[in-house]
């Protein structure tokens, strides 16, 4: 099992932090890289915009400044992660803005396509923005229930595709049950999206960090995600994927990525590069500083090894959750895994208040789901202090006595 403790900061005073599935703990050489974007904005000021000195990959030579940034660590660091070739990728500042900016284009719509079909597993960065632009644009959203068992229903979704339907959205990895839904599966869902002559995005927040994750394989018009959680980016940080040749114009674009930014003309004009025009108004650069110091750690590792050690950490904490006798609410079968479980447990916000106070950090749902990613800097003593202790806490009833602490944040 990997153990890289030492490439981040860990809970003071030391704590089990299963959380990565909500917010990433904070890579070592993020103190650094916030340092010199004070320094880039104190030393250069507005000139920052055309010229920073390269933090982000210093021996490449390539020029790069706080306007060209979001396209270039598309380029530099999510391309490379989803598999997916240069000039496709460009960072935003939250996935609610990439679902918002292709749900605003209308070349899918043409032809009176008035359909965009999603699951009700989807988040609500999907399923309100498509309610928001079914509105607006008058189409009509198709949500498509889970299977009687609680996972994706692939069937279902497939059926629910025809020649009415612009665009199919679905989760890689859904947020409510942990389920990964394999290449095989995006890939029949894609085929039959393409078949109708649908487009086909895919929000893959849950998979990011956690997974290989191969756009062309799964053939995705468009995938997006954030680099919050399993990659450790912190906020601020998500982005968007267009496949190479895929003509949209957002109706949301902002002057940012207009054409010609500086004419201010009055009435927009579409960037010839895609990606571009899914940029809104100013790019708040602060965030972009320390984007992808996560990713460097993973990537490093390599994104395979990654995975194995995660499905060695979930296999571990899913044998002490079945000898605990609690019910795993996620799949069992590896390939359908993803880095986050969810057991089923009553009283589970008072059992995840609890081992807080005995510093092992969760996070829990309507008090009946207790959630977990045990991750790279996770080691297997980690998941036996975790399970001995939830073992321990259930069987003397001692969260229900516990008194009230910290109540459980806001977790996604
Ligand atoms: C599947 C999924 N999509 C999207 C998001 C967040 O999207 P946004 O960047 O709009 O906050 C989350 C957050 O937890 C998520 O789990």
């Amino acid at each position: 099992m990997l153990d890289l403790r030492d490439r981040f900061f860990l809970p003071d005073p030391p704590a089990v932090e299963l959380r990565a599935f909500t917010h990433g703990l904070m890579p070592k050489t993020v103190p650094a890289m916030m340092e010199r974007f004070v320094a880039d904005w104190r030393e250069r000021g507005a000139d920052a915009w055309n010229g920073v000195p390269n933090h982000w990959m210093p021996e490449s030579g390539d020029e790069v400044g706080w306007w060209s940034l979001p396209e270039y660590l598309g380029d530099r660091f999510i391309a490379p992660m989803l598999g997916a070739q240069a000039g496709t990728c460009i960072m935003q500042p939250n996935a609610h803005g990439a679902v918002q900016g292709l749900l605003s284009a209308p070349e899918p719509f043409a032809h009176g396509r008035n359909e965009v079909v999603f699951t009700e597993a989807e988040f609500p960065s999907v399923q309100h923005s498509v309610r928001q632009w079914a509105a607006l644009r008058g189409f009509l959203p198709r949500s498509v229930p889970l299977g009687p068992d609680g996972f994706m229903d692939v069937g279902a979704l497939c059926d629910a595709i025809t020649e009415r339907t612009a665009w199919v959205f679905v989760s890689h990895v859904g947020f409510t049950t942990g389920e990964k839904l394999t290449d095989g599966a995006l890939r029949s869902i894609a085929d039959t999206a393409h078949d109708h002559d649908a487009l086909f995005a895919v929000d893959g927040y849950h998979a990011t960090g956690s997974s290989v994750i191969d756009v062309e394989a799964i053939r995705a018009d468009a995938y997006f995600g954030g680099l919050l959680k399993e990659a450790c980016g912190s906020s601020g940080n998500a982005y968007l994927y267009i496949r190479e040749g895929l003509n949209l114009t957002p109706a949301v674009a902002g002057w940012f990525g207009d054409a010609d930014p500086f004419g201010f003309h009055p009435v927009p004009q579409p960037h010839p590069s895609v990606r571009r025009r899914f940029l809104a108004g100013t790019t708040a650069v602060a965030s972009l500083y320390h984007a992808v110091e996560g990713l460097r750690v993973l990537v490093d590792v390599g994104f395979e090894v990654v995975r194995v050690d995660s499905l060695a950490k979930t296999e571990l904490a899913i044998q002490r959750t079945e000898a605990v006798g609690l019910t795993l609410r996620s799949p069992r079968e590896a390939e359908r895994r993803s880095a986050m479980l969810i057991l089923e447990v009553e009283n589970a916000g008072a059992l995840c208040e609890w081992l807080k106070t005995r510093h092992i950090y969760t996070d829990s749902r309507q008090d009946r789901y207790l959630r977990m990613a045990p991750f790279v800097w996770n080691t297997a003593d980690d998941i036996e202090r975790t399970f001995d202790t939830i073992e321990e806490g259930l069987r003397k009833g001692l969260h229900l006595r516990s008194e009230r602490h910290e109540a459980a944040g806001p977790a996604t």
